[in-house]
């Protein structure tokens, strides 16, 4: 009976070093200590078989295997079962100290950034933005603008004409005028933004695409302090409040009368540099009191209803505002460039 005592011993320390993690260690444990085939209950049931003399020495040895076998199971099982708890620990763990992977993050174009801050003034002045086509009729483009078919001003804008249904590339977005006016009834204030395209060579100020930002508003007894006041109050928001502006006597066949616009030289201030030619001002964009003959042509009553409108080069006005000398850096989109905005 010793004897099966100390070999089972050591046969619990082989299964003991050979058990890896806590189910192993659990399997260990059934089959030493299970009730119905356990190691050790078997023996202890043999006990009884054991003679007189040597139940003493039996049961001690026995009680000694059955409690070291305990202890070490325990223990075992105790370290085991930390270390498994801490490689899972690290697993999981997130430390949300660390610095992020950040994306890289894009940047708006100089050109973008005046026209969102000229939608927002005027959306705040409660205007309402129409895009308009890029591609249209001759109608909308200079007919209704009352421009006639042998009208001089025809001359002051060479258009691209496409090969289809003699549609032409917009040469301005006071197409959106007729448009707007046509679709809608007034009191109207629209302001437009979008590309507008003509025969132009590529020098350093012009390009054959560039940006337009239209503005106009119909309504009963609008007059030209009304547009004066637009004007004035949005360049100075873009430019400066300390800017002058000045409105001089221009033509253009969709606005009677008209008015060209200059700020202050914004480099200057109006103290005269290269840049303003020693002017002290820059045109910066064409406006007038809608034509009572644009209005008869969408059908609105100019006995009844007056308005004005403007034209802001949006490609001039990033170049004013960012000192970008050349209007080719605004199309070329090299990546040093655009990551300055
Ligand atoms: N459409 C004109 C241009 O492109 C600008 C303009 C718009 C003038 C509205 C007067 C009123 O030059």
């Amino acid at each position: 009976m010793l004897d099966d005592i100390a070999k089972t011993g050591a046969q619990f320390d082989r299964h003991l070093a050979a058990a890896r993690n806590t189910r192993e260690l659990d399997e260990v444990r059934v089959r030493f200590f299970s009730r119905k085939s356990g190691v050790i209950p078997a023996l202890f049931a043999r006990l009884k078989e054991v003679p007189k003399e040597q139940k003493k020495d039996a049961g001690d040895a026995l009680n000694k295997l059955r409690d070291r076998i305990e202890n070490a199971l325990a223990q075992k099982t105790e370290r085991i079962a930390a270390e498994e708890a801490s490689r899972k620990e690290t697993r999981e763990t997130l430390d949300v100290t660390l610095p992020a992977h950040l994306p890289p993050l894009g940047h708006l174009h100089p050109i973008t950034i005046v026209r969102r801050e000229l939608e927002d003034m005027f959306l705040e002045m409660g205007y309402s933005l129409d895009p308009g086509p890029e591609v249209e009729t001759d109608w909308y483009n200079f007919e209704a603008l009352n421009f006639t078919p042998d009208h001089p001003a025809r001359d002051m804008q060479d258009t691209f004409f496409l090969d289809v249904d003699q549609l032409l590339l917009r040469t301005h977005t006071s197409n959106v005028q007729i448009r707007s006016m046509e679709r809608w009834k007034p009191p109207l204030r629209v302001l437009s933004c979008g590309r507008v395209y003509r025969h132009d060579e590529i020098t350093m100020r012009k390009s054959p695409v560039f940006h337009q930002a239209e503005g106009f508003l119909v309504d009963r007894g609008i007059h030209i302090g009304h547009l004066r006041a637009t004007l004035e109050q949005f360049i100075k928001r873009l430019f400066g409040a300390d800017l002058g502006m000045r409105m001089r006597p221009s033509y253009f066949p969709f606005t009677e009368p008209s008015a060209e616009v200059d700020m202050s030289c914004v480099f200057c201030r109006g103290k005269g540099c290269g840049t303003c030619s020693y002017t002290g001002w820059m045109e910066i964009l064409g406006s007038g009191m809608i034509h009572p003959q644009v209005l008869r042509n969408v059908g609105i009553d100019p006995d009844e209803w007056s308005g004005f409108a403007f034209g802001f080069g949006l490609d001039r006005a990033a170049m004013i505002k960012f000192d970008i000398p050349n209007i080719r850096t605004l199309f070329e989109n090299d990546l040093r460039v655009l990551q300055q905005f």
